[in-house]
């Protein structure tokens, strides 16, 4: 079996359609001003069209145009909101794909470093047990809200940042990256699930984020570990999981704005190893990116050009 692999050599069935990775780093790049965030979106128009065809996102694409990733990015998830069920929905989906691929990411740090210790082929073993599970958790949680593996469009994104073909970089991309996003993800979940009165949501997700707050601790000491003796592979180490934590911020939409989608999960991340100033320094560099009055100007903008395309074409 091949080491190393990329992630567009993900297998996966006939029901996924693939989105290319581009589309998730658009808002990590782009600046805090209208018109920059619509130039950005429109150049990769046909990407996101296509992206979409065949899914059940497309209706979200005639209605908003390519200005659909913005579509409520960057705040609070609100049950109260008639997207509401949509973006769970969205969200759900990701986070199936997501365990896939963090299962896949532990699988290949088991057989990418053989030479690596015992303890750490037992974590990562540990780890696609428990990863296997929850990709069978969301399976069921998919159904719960009715959505069917494939129904939207997978990127392979989170592979793709998070795997080095160094052990080091493996595990801060994967397990601190990564997993540290999911606390994220989960723990605003949760809180979805408590504010709709949706206990087998909130239980489901409350049991997988005791397991990701265990992953992400899997990171923490093994970071230090490999690293112990080389204070400088130690900093290239921290300085590549940094750059991946700023493409998952997705241009603040997880952060500790005020008006992020995604708050960072403090305490969890505490809990699993992560230092203040790791925190402190985390919340820095997620905050940049376009406000969410920014997104919503320019989902305005995005959504006249495209009704005005329409009625032209
Ligand atoms: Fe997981
Ligand atoms: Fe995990």
């Amino acid at each position: 079996m091949k080491r190393f692999i990329d992630h567009s050599e993900l297998a996966r069935d006939r029901r996924f359609v693939r989105q290319n990775n581009v589309l998730s780093t658009i808002l990590a790049d782009v600046e805090d001003n209208v018109e920059a965030v619509v130039e950005a979106i429109e150049e990769h128009a046909p990407l996101i069209e296509n992206s979409v065809r065949g899914t059940a996102a497309e209706p979200l694409f005639e209605r908003h145009g390519p200005g659909m990733l913005l579509v409520r990015p960057n705040e609070p998830m609100d049950p109260a909101h008639p997207a509401a069920a949509t973006q769970l929905r969205l969200r759900l989906h990701g986070v199936f794909v997501g365990e896939l691929q963090a299962l896949e990411g532990a699988a290949r740090s088991l057989w990418d470093f053989p030479d690596a210790p015992w303890e750490f082929q037992m974590n990562m073993a540990r780890q696609c047990w428990d990863e296997a599970r929850h990709v069978q958790t969301f399976e069921k949680l998919l159904d719960h809200v009715d959505v069917e593996p494939g129904m939207f469009p997978e990127s392979t994104f989170l592979f793709e940042c998070a795997c080095s073909e160094d052990p080091a970089m493996r595990v801060a991309g994967v397990n601190r990256a990564l997993e540290g996003l999911a606390c994220d993800v989960f723990r605003d979940t949760i809180r979805y699930a408590e504010a709709s009165g949706d206990e087998t949501l909130r239980q489901a997700v409350d049991f997988v984020l005791a397991d990701e707050i265990t992953h992400v601790r899997f990171g923490s000491e093994w970071v230090r570990e490999f690293t112990r003796d080389d204070p400088e592979y130690g900093q290239r180490v921290q300085d590549f999981r940094r750059e991946v934590d700023r493409q998952f911020s997705f241009g603040g939409a997880r952060s500790a704005r005020k008006d992020a989608s995604i708050p960072i999960a403090r305490e969890d991340r505490l809990e699993a190893g992560f230092s203040p100033e790791e925190l402190a320094d985390l919340e820095e560099l997620s905050a940049r990116g376009p406000s969410s009055e920014t997104l919503r100007e320019a989902l305005g903008v995005l959504r006249e050009r495209h009704e005005a395309r329409r009625q032209a074409g």
